[in-house]
């Protein structure tokens, strides 16, 4: 290389060996390769030389270039190192500093009840379907012989999204999602949060959990309903529970009743749990209203079909002893924890 050009590389060999910080790199690396540097003026001043010395000098000015970018960059690299190596020293982790340990979580009662229950019916051959939370006003009330204006309404009063779509007030709609989707022979379950407005207290809350059960065949009659239901409530609660069945409405089952156990703590003479009265209302069903089984596309001469809807919450409370219906929301472990 030319003697000149070699004393450039010399000089600034020595000046980066000097710098410390990206910022002096930054100007130093200006005075060799920015647009006013050393090396920019030697090549303006290729122009007045003839060609042959162009031809010379224009490699060695690049072989200069490409020495003094390579100065630079690993002069930068060697900045990058030490500014991350003194960041590791200073934020070292000491990992035998021993820890809290955060609580482990625990099942919900709910959950736990609604699993079991899902087992239950599992074996016995009922298909298990997802349903949403959010529902449109059709398959929560119209589909199920509830038109607008129905008094109906107003005893499952709810949270409307806009004038189509509401928080479902019951897991009933899933009859109806069910039965439009597939033919008979129907055997199936859904669970899940309803939704109804609702003051809180102490057996009452706004959200509340709900298994619906469905079964559409031939000769599906209502002494099959009540022989399910009394199954399903000695699985739960104990051999030794009766089911009492009392005649009841609901617009989309045709006859309806509602079912009640024989209360687990008092065997029915009448504790406090009970309120006195030696039962705990449970359940609505019924069977399936010939107009709903229509209007989801099935011929109501072949086929019957029954239908009820448990409260999950209420027999959570039963089946645990809980008596105030918000301590299974407050969230608290240390409560949870005890429900296995
Ligand atoms: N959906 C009714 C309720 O939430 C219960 C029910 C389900 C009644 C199925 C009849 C048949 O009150």
């Amino acid at each position: 290389m030319d003697k000149q050009l070699q004393e450039i590389l010399n000089e600034a060999e020595v000046k980066v060996k000097q710098i410390k910080d990206k910022q002096t790199l930054i100007q130093v690396s200006a005075l060799f390769l920015g647009k006013n540097g050393a090396l920019s003026g030697l090549m303006k001043n290729l122009k007045n030389l003839s060609n042959e010395e162009k031809r010379v000098l224009g490699e060695q000015l690049n072989t200069l270039r490409d020495s003094l970018n390579k100065l630079f960059k690993d002069k930068e690299n060697e900045i990058d190192d030490a500014i991350l190596n003194e960041k590791l020293s200073k934020e070292k982790v000491d990992v035998t500093i021993p820890v809290t340990p955060s609580p482990y979580g625990t099942m919900h009662p709910i959950e736990i009840l609604k699993k079991d229950l899902i087992d239950y019916f599992i074996e016995r051959g009922f298909e298990l379907k997802d349903g949403t939370d959010i529902e449109t006003d059709y398959y929560c009330f119209e589909a199920l012989n509830v038109p607008k204006e129905h008094p109906a309404r107003e005893m499952q009063d709810t949270f409307y999204i806009d004038n189509e779509t509401v928080l479902r007030t019951h897991t009933s709609a899933m009859q109806v999602r069910t039965m439009e989707s597939q033919q008979p022979p129907i055997k199936m379950i859904s669970t899940g949060n309803a939704y109804r407005i609702d003051e809180v207290d102490a057996t009452h809350s706004p959200i509340f959990g709900q298994l619906e059960i469905l079964v559409v065949d031939k000769n599906v009659t209502l002494a099959d309903l009540i022989g399910t239901l009394e199954g399903v409530v000695k699985y739960l609660l104990g051999e030794k529970t009766e089911l009492r069945v009392r005649p009841s409405y609901f617009p989309f089952t045709e006859p309806s009743i509602e079912a009640d156990a024989t209360c687990p703590k008092c065997g029915g003479k009448g504790c406090a749990l009970c309120k006195e009265t030696g039962y705990i209302e449970l359940l609505g069903a019924g069977m399936v209203h010939p107009r709903v089984l229509e209007m989801s596309g099935i011929d109501s001469n072949i086929y019957k079909g029954f239908a009820a809807g448990i409260g999950l919450d209420r027999l959570a409370m039963i089946k645990y002893g809980v008596s105030d219906l918000r301590d299974l929301y407050e969230n608290d472990i240390n409560l949870l924890k005890q429900f296995k």
